[in-house]
């Protein structure tokens, strides 16, 4: 299985991203279309299991994570000019794809994570988001971005964007890694989309089942081995 990457994306090798950035795909707010499989790292291979999971297929793999996130950050950093955008991460999930975005950006940004848990199974959430760690920075007239790791139903995004929007940010943009094909149940405006996935579960790159997986290089699709997955836990993103 290959990753449908556009046309312009497909003429060099991930040592060469940093340097294609510039010209790259102009819009960083289409998600690539994802539907196949590039390879896994040797320390984990398919079939490992870990908490009831095991682990499948690579998604994304660590050389395109990095092509595109260098896409992203050159188009916020043409969108920004002249502006010190506040990256907002999103806790746990969003950490890693938070520090490689915020190294590429060739902007003085600055940066504030939140902690949210949502009610709801193993691998779903349930919409009802509450608030473990709360911003330290003000929002008051800043140019605010929310770096989130993945749009499943888009319920936690729909409530933060909400809070924050209550907090008169100048404006605020919504950046996502991952968007999950079809399982939206609320319209969300994205502004900046990596990559468009396939209705699996996914760990790796800062994504968790149970907090397995998060340091996995690459994106992989993880499914349960176990008879039952708990129900009515706590999820941490
Ligand atoms: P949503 O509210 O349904 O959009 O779910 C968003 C949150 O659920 C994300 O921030 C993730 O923490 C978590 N999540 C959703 N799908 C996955 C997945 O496939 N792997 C890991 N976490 C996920
Ligand atoms: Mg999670």
């Amino acid at each position: 299985m290959t990753i449908d990457v556009p046309e312009a994306d497909r003429d060099g090798d991930a040592g060469d991203t940093m340097a294609d950035a510039g010209d790259a795909v102009a819009d960083a707010g289409d998600a690539v279309a994802v539907d196949g499989s590039a390879g896994s790292e040797s320390r984990w291979p398919v079939g490992s299991v870990s908490g009831g999971f095991a682990l499948g297929e690579v998604l994304v793999s660590k050389a395109q994570l990095s092509e595109r996130i260098a896409q992203i950050a050159s188009q916020i950093t043409r969108d920004y000019a002249g502006r010190q955008p506040l990256l907002i991460g999103v806790l746990k999930g969003a950490f890693i794809f938070m520090a490689d975005l915020a190294r590429a950006i060739q902007l003085p940004v600055e940066m504030d994570f939140m902690a949210v848990s949502s009610y709801g199974t193993a691998t779903k959430t349930s919409g009802i988001v509450r608030i473990v760690k709360d911003l330290d920075v003000d929002l008051t007239g800043r140019d605010v971005i929310i770096v989130e790791d993945i749009v499943d139903s888009g319920l936690t995004l729909s409530y933060l964007r909400k809070g924050l929007l209550a907090r008169d940010p100048a404006s605020l943009e919504i950046c996502a890694l991952l968007v999950k094909q079809g399982q939206q149940r609320v319209q969300i405006d994205l502004a900046y989309t990596g990559f468009e996935i396939p209705p699996e579960f996914v760990v790796g790159y800062g994504l968790d089942v149970a907090e397995r997986w998060r340091n996995l290089s690459d994106i992989r699709v993880a499914s349960s081995v176990a008879s039952s997955i708990p129900s009515d836990s706590s999820v941490e993103s």
